[in-house]
């Protein structure tokens, strides 16, 4: 689970363990993410990763070859929202490179033992953000006109598409991915950017949802024997949903692959 020392993905942590399953809980900061295995307790361990680095995605997807024999799922949870345009140390901005290319990546680095545990999930954790969104592939950084609500909800909308590109190429192979949208939820995305979150979360604290609701459809698709089988969906509260009519766009979602290929260096 990536993404696992705060907010949904730490319930999505919890909820695992719950279950009975070895979690590997991905963090970036030592102390935070030994906390939240601590908080979880039961049977997970923890890797260390900053997703904004390439070197960093490639080194975790080594160490969790190592590590785990077999794959059942990989949750691609984490994600940053950004006031301001940042680079990361490849030169991506940065909403584009953890959201998206961190989880594009991750996905092909692990790829060959999902296949070889089958049956096997991957979870992309997206967000209906992505409705109204549209992805300038010319402009992938939005290096022209910056905007974070754009930034945020263009990387959700690369997501949806990616895992839509990803089941068509995983069909008949045991291996399922679905992306899904978990609600409003009062979690710590948009810290970072030197703003207090808290108090706005404390706020629409009554009109949002738990950490713990938001990671109920995600422990669900990784989990449930309900959607055994089920491939390339998009998921809301439990249930397949309709994405948005930009997502569907198959040849947008080849041109996005092809150039997230290129952007990881990938053959
Ligand atoms: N909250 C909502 O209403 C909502 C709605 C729809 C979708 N989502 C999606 O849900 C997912 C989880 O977000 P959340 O709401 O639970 O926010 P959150 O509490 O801020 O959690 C985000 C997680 O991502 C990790 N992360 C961020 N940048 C990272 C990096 N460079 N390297 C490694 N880990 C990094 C964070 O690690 P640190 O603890 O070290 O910061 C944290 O564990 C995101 O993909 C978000 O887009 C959220």
């Amino acid at each position: 689970v990536t993404g696992a020392t705060s907010g949904i993905g730490l319930e999505i942590a919890r909820g695992l363990a719950g279950l009975g399953a070895r979690v590997i809980m991905v963090g970036r900061d030592p102390g935070k993410a030994a906390r939240a295995a601590e908080q979880v307790g039961g049977s997970v361990e923890v890797a260390l990763a900053d997703l904004s680095s390439l070197d960093a995605v490639r080194a975790l997807g080594a160490e969790l070859l190592e590590r785990c024999p077999r794959i059942d799922v990989l949750m691609s949870n984490a994600g940053v929202y950004r006031m301001r345009r940042r680079l990361t140390v490849d030169g991506f901005e940065e909403t584009f490179a953890v959201n998206h290319l961190a989880s594009f990546l991750l996905t092909h680095l692990l790829l060959d033992r999902l296949k070889a545990s089958a049956p096997a999930r991957i979870v992309m954790v997206a967000s209906g953000a992505h409705h109204g969104a549209v992805l300038d592939l010319d402009d992938l950084q939005l290096s022209r006109a910056y905007g974070h609500w754009k930034a945020y909800s263009r990387s959700k909308l690369a997501n949806v598409m990616f895992t839509y590109a990803l089941a068509r190429r995983l069909d008949g192979t045991g291996v399922t991915a679905n992306s899904l949208h978990p609600g409003f939820v009062a979690t710590h995305l948009g810290s970072g950017n030197h703003i207090p979150v808290r108090p706005f979360y404390w706020v629409i604290r009554p009109f949002v949802r738990s950490p713990r609701a938001g990671a109920r459809t995600a422990v669900y698709l990784a989990s449930s024997p309900e959607c055994e089988g089920e491939n390339g969906g998009y998921w809301f509260d439990e249930r397949r949903v309709s994405s948005s009519p930009f997502s569907l766009d198959e040849e947008l979602q080849e041109r996005l692959w092809a150039e997230s290929e290129a952007l990881v260096g990938l053959p």
